[in-house]
């Protein structure tokens, strides 16, 4: 998400800073800042887009000092703009923030209540004016970081500056990373190690719950609760590039592993376990898409599988008819939109022109238009009447893999959240429910578990020259994804079917060369995939089989079995994601291709 970076020492802050934030670009941003103690007050420069945007506002008007603090932003609460850019100022303080606070809303209107004025549409600006009332109540920096923090809810990392205090500055960590540089005479502070490695190698990582006190010659680390922690220094042996794969050969392998922790972020807030009911403020002004009459569901590209999922599971669970198509398809083929059609649009980046022209094209008609988008205030954000954000972090590799199971994630929230208001799922139901999501990324931690047996079974059947996919139902879409992620990154001819359809065509190309990846989950039809499965068996395709139920049967007729935990059904196509990423992720590595940059792809495509 955003980056952070923090400086301590006696060289000019503002160039050390703007150095660490351009280390830190690969995770993208939307609005840069930094702040430094400049001729005995804090001196704040921000600008929107690029950092270019401000060197060359500190070029025009630059701030001195050897102690400050810098930020990239990703905009999630409020669109990207100088504004909401950070540092944010309140009184004599200023912080930067990485994570989102939850209860942000509630301490703004305490706050506001209590004559404090808001010059951002932020969550982080709330944090400036705890703390700084807290100064005001006579606390020093540390004791006044440490009560504000006792306020917030959420998931967060904070870098704090008090203007009576310009030797030094308050880390605080709550699930999202902090990294402190240990220098000779300086010392930094960061979200990410490659803002501090051309200074630096020796680091210590702040665990969550944990503060410091950062100066020149020292770091005083304690719980948020005041206790002393000692810990030792590490060294990091990272050269720049892997350190911005956090350690992963590739960014793709670091997104796949990343999904856990982007789909908690995606739900965050959001799952309300004991009323057994999902809240999602951001549709409080939308009754259309609680009574809509049937929905209309456009993509292109992977969100377009997530799309056919979200299909299987919004008319299952609340019981309006929906259809997919393609932006590409939908924006010409003059569609039908009667009062009641409501289009819900799936975008990542929020800029494909395909899916923009459908908003367009559905909006000319008089229909009301839902985005779920990753990237806040994105075009197709803008356009749609409301958004739901997939809060999963820049994508970065330009196979979507994070983006995809968050998008599903949504649906998953969506669908609740309507089934609830039709009262057409009772308490029980919805808690059941609610419980395996809260499960959910655990479970894909124990998918990833597979990796090393996945990376083997790549190394066996890479050199193959096509692949099939099946899979039925609510899991068919994932057959579909399994091979647009081969064959974007392998380069390897893939196709998915539903299995049922197999006998209408592509059984004609099974032989003993030809590895069939079958998603066996133990669902409804369970029996039906396990016949077309004997139907590949007995002509001698090579079966891959994805499975939540092994059993001895199976180990006779596939050649593989790959097995991932259970879970709810409905759940399922995002658990059996998991192996078909690692599975294209490792044939690629193992045919040489550039895994993060497929020849003649575009992460986001701006043209028709
Ligand atoms: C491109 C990307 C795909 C993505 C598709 C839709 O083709 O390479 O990974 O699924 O665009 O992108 P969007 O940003 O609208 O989700």
């Amino acid at each position: 998400m955003c980056g952070i970076i923090g400086y301590v020492g006696d060289r000019d802050a503002a160039f050390i800073l703007v150095q660490g934030l351009k280390r830190l670009e690969y995770r993208g941003y939307d609005s840069a800042g930094v702040a430094t103690f400049h001729d005995g007050r804090i001196a704040i420069r921000r600008a929107l887009g690029k950092l270019s945007n401000l060197e060359n506002l500190l070029r025009e008007d630059p701030i001195s000092g050897s102690v400050g603090i810098g930020h990239t932003r990703w905009a999630t609460h409020g669109r990207p703009s100088e504004q909401n850019a950070h540092p944010h100022r309140a009184g004599r303080i200023v912080v930067i923030h990485n994570g989102i606070i939850e209860n942000y809303l509630e301490l703004r209107a305490a706050l506001q209540s209590r004559g404090r004025r808001f010059s951002s549409e932020t969550d982080t600006e709330v944090i400036s004016h705890l703390v700084d009332e807290c100064v005001q109540d006579g606390l020093d920096l540390v004791a006044a970081s440490r009560k504000a923090i006792a306020q917030l809810q959420g998931s967060f990392s904070i870098v704090v500056m008090h203007e009576d205090c310009p030797d030094r500055l308050v880390a605080a960590k709550s699930a999202t990373p902090i990294v402190i540089g240990l220098g000779d005479s300086e010392n930094f502070v960061a979200s990410d190690i490659p803002a501090i490695l051309d200074h630096t190698r020796k680091v210590l990582f702040l665990e969550d719950g944990e503060m410091a006190e950062i100066s020149r010659h020292e770091v005083k680390v304690t719980t948020f609760a005041g206790e002393p922690v000692v810990r030792e220094a590490r060294t990091v042996a990272w050269d720049p590039v892997t350190a911005q794969k956090g350690g992963y050969r590739h960014f793709l392998l670091k997104e796949i592993h990343e999904q856990p922790q982007a789909i908690i972020d995606t739900m965050r807030g959001r799952l309300l376990q004991e009323k057994a009911d999902v809240s999602l403020d951001e549709l409080a002004a939308a009754p259309w898409l609680v009574n809509a009459q049937r929905i209309v569901l456009v993509a292109c590209g992977t969100a377009w599988h997530a799309c056919l999922v979200g299909k299987y599971f919004l008319e299952q669970i609340t019981r309006i008819p929906a259809e997919v198509d393609y932006g590409s398809e939908f924006r010409y083929r003059n569609p039908v939109v009667e009062p009641g059609t409501v289009l819900i649009v799936v975008s990542q980046s929020g800029e494909t022109a395909d899916t923009l022209a459908a908003v367009e094209a559905a909006r000319e008609r008089g229909a009301k238009v839902l985005a779920i988008c990753n990237v806040v205030d994105s075009s197709i954000a803008r356009r749609a009447d409301a958004v739901v954000y997939t809060h999963a972090g820049p994508e970065i590799s330009v196979a979507s893999t994070k983006a995809f199971t968050t998008q599903l994630t949504v649906f998953y929230l969506l669908g609740l959240y309507l089934a609830r208001r039709r009262q057409l799922i009772d308490h029980d139901a919805a808690h059941a429910l609610i419980t395996d999501l809260v499960n959910l990324p655990k479970r894909i931690e124990e998918c990833l578990e597979r990796e090393r047996a996945i990376e083997k079974i790549a190394k066996k059947y890479g050199d193959a020259k096509s692949f099939l996919y099946l899979g039925r139902g609510i899991n068919y879409p994932i057959a579909l994804e399994g091979a647009l992620k081969l064959k974007e990154i392998s380069y390897i001819h893939a196709e998915g079917y539903a299995a049922g359809e197999m006998k209408h065509g592509p059984i004609a190309l099974i032989n003993e060369s030809l590895p069939v990846v079958v998603l066996l989950p133990k669902d409804g039809v369970y029996g039906k995939t396990l016949s077309n499965m004997k139907e590949v068996e007995s002509r001698g395709g090579r079966i891959i089989v994805i499975t939540d139920a092994p059993s001895p049967e199976l180990e006779d007729i596939a050649w593989e079995v790959i097995q991932i935990p259970t879970s709810n059904p409905s759940l399922l196509p995002l658990l059996l994601t998991i192996p078909l990423q690692l599975l294209a992720y490792y044939i690629a590595v193992y045919r040489g291709s550039d895994v993060d940059m497929p020849r003649n792809l575009a992460k986001s495509v701006t043209v028709e």
